[in-house]
């Protein structure tokens, strides 16, 4: 990662240096420039020049045009001539195309380069992608990150200094902090637009704050491989007790503040374990609970791209999950996309090696959430220790999380507060249960309701033989359970209470029928 200043630096060296070619890559043209341009104001006794396609080709200390002709092939022109008569002279190209590969525009600026070199002059080239490695290893490149969170705060505490007491504003330096952390991962274009549309509309009020969100949602759209998921409800979990006291202990390190520290933020977690128990509701529930954007990564559509774009493509959607952060990413299912996609063995290998690659070098606050069913078919450097922070086992809820997750629906669904004397038969006749498996018998009994147009439930019996009549998964498919458990019980951490085994008093069970992480 290198920031502005960072950039300036290495910059700077490679102009004192007298490197021929210099590529900073970045997306932001404007900043590049504006390095670039307090740079020639440092090293007065050096020329530099600078080309835009709409401008043409200016000498930087003076702000004139060169010639009449803004085409790139006569800056290139006139740099050569330049070049070949003086010594000491920096020519800056801000776009231009055809770079990332051999083409007749890489071959001529690597011919540039080469005269550079004859001479000491510098051609610094923006890019956002790399260029053709023939270019290249003529000279050094730069990577300017996007404006990190300390960086657009000052921009927009300037911006927004700048219009106190024109429109109202009532953001302070929280404030201000705060819609630097949303913005952070968007080009400081874009954070400036977006801020002077909300200034432009009159009043800059906290509860303006939740349209910056919605704004950089609206930039990552449409972007294969990455799907924002919409959070409609609040989403309530029974049982799983071991894994919220887990989350709602990380909940606040999402949010610190740890730009002083080597802190970093939690990377996030694998969940495994029986179908129906609540593994794809916990990522909801997570990112609903923290109140972040959730975001699926779908690893099957990555894979199934043609051979060669599934690595770019995830690139990109992790890129982009970057720079969406904070956020919750949810990859569900990944044995299913990593057993079926792919074809090939290869192109699954690699993926996975470049997701955890990722996962141990990416510094944003992205919190992962994997989910899988069957662990057999996921590859072993997965589930080593130390890629996720934890992994956790999600077995079928136990007696009081059965007792939670049907006062629960009976609550929502049919809209009655259970007697504890049905709710403890209730218990017994949901045995080998999954939440998913209590939920369809619940909203069978209250669709049932509805078409016999009851308010009340029926009697206690008649209630007891909607669930007889269910067969649980965990009957129908005993050998898989078994499997399943005995990868969960010795690789992973329960998810559930009643196994923990650091501190095996359990909390006090919660009282309200909807709980929701927050
Ligand atoms: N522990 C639970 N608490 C409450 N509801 C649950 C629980 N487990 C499963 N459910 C219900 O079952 C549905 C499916 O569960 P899901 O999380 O998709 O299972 P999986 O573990 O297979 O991903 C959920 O949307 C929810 O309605
Ligand atoms: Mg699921």
């Amino acid at each position: 990662m290198t920031n502005l200043l960072e950039t300036r630096e290495v910059v700077k060296n490679y102009l004192k240096a007298r490197i021929p070619l210099v590529v900073v890559r970045s997306m932001e043209r404007n900043r590049s420039a504006d390095i670039l341009t307090s740079l020639a104001g440092e090293f007065r006794q050096m020329p530099f020049y600078m080309h835009t396609r709409t401008e043409g080709l200016k000498q930087l200390s003076d702000g004139l045009l060169v010639s009449e002709d803004t085409s790139l092939p006569s800056a290139i022109d006139f740099a050569t001539n330049l070049i070949k008569r003086t010594e000491y002279v920096n020519f800056v190209f801000t776009d231009v195309e055809d770079l990332e590969d051999e083409s007749p525009t890489s071959r001529h600026f690597a011919e540039l380069a080469r005269l550079a070199e004859a001479h000491a002059g510098t051609i610094v080239i923006f890019s956002e992608k790399p260029v053709w490695t023939g270019l290249g290893r003529l000279g050094m490149s730069v990577t300017l990150d996007l404006p990190d969170i300390g960086e657009m705060y000052t921009v927009i505490s300037g911006l927004v200094d700048q219009y106190r007491g024109q429109v109202h504003i009532d953001w302070d330096a929280d404030d201000v902090r705060t819609a630097a952390g949303i913005l952070a991962g968007v080009t400081e274009t874009e954070a400036t637009n977006v801020l002077a549309s909300l200034i432009a509309g009159g009043t800059l009020t906290r509860d303006k704050l939740p349209e910056l969100s919605e704004y950089k949602d609206r930039i990552f759209g449409d972007l294969a491989g990455i799907e924002r998921i919409r959070l409609v409800d609040d989403y309530p979990i029974g049982g799983l007790r071991n894994l919220r006291t887990w989350l709602s202990k990380r909940e606040r390190l999402m949010i610190a503040d740890y730009s002083h520290t080597r802190v970093s933020p939690p990377r996030g977690i694998l969940l495994v374990g029986v179908p129906g128990c609540g593994k794809s509701l916990s990522a909801k529930a997570i990112a609903s609970g923290w109140n972040l954007p959730l975001y699926r990564l779908d690893m099957a559509a990555v894979l199934g791209m043609y051979v060669g774009q599934s690595e770019s493509r995830l690139r990109e959607a992790l890129q982009t999950a970057d720079r969406v952060a904070p956020c919750v990413l949810w990859i569900d299912e990944i044995d299913k996309a990593l057993a079926g996609g792919g074809g090939d063995g290869g192109t699954s290998r690699r993926l996975i090696g470049q997701f955890l690659f990722w996962l141990q070098e990416s510094t944003s606050r992205v919190f992962m959430v994997a989910t899988a069913n069957d662990i057999s078919s996921l590859p072993p450097e997965l589930t080593r220790k130390g890629r996720f922070d934890e992994i956790f086992f999600v077995d079928l809820p136990d007696a009081e999380d059965r007792a939670e997750i049907l006062r629960m629906y009976f609550s929502r669904i049919c809209n009655v507060d259970l007697s504890d004397a049905l709710s403890a038969r209730l218990v017994d006749a949901s045995a080998s249960f999954s939440g998913a498996e209590i939920r369809a018998v619940v909203d069978e009994i209250g669709l049932s309701m509805y078409a016999d147009d009851r308010t009340a439930v029926y009697d206690d019996d008649t209630v007891l033989r909607f669930f007889s009549n269910t067969i649980p998964f965990a009957h129908s498919n005993a050998e898989d359970l078994e499997q399943i458990r005995a990868w969960g019980r010795t690789r992973a951490v329960p998810a559930g209470a009643d196994q923990l085994t650091e501190s095996s008093q359990r909390e006090p069970a919660v009282p309200s029928r909807r709980i929701v992480m927050t």
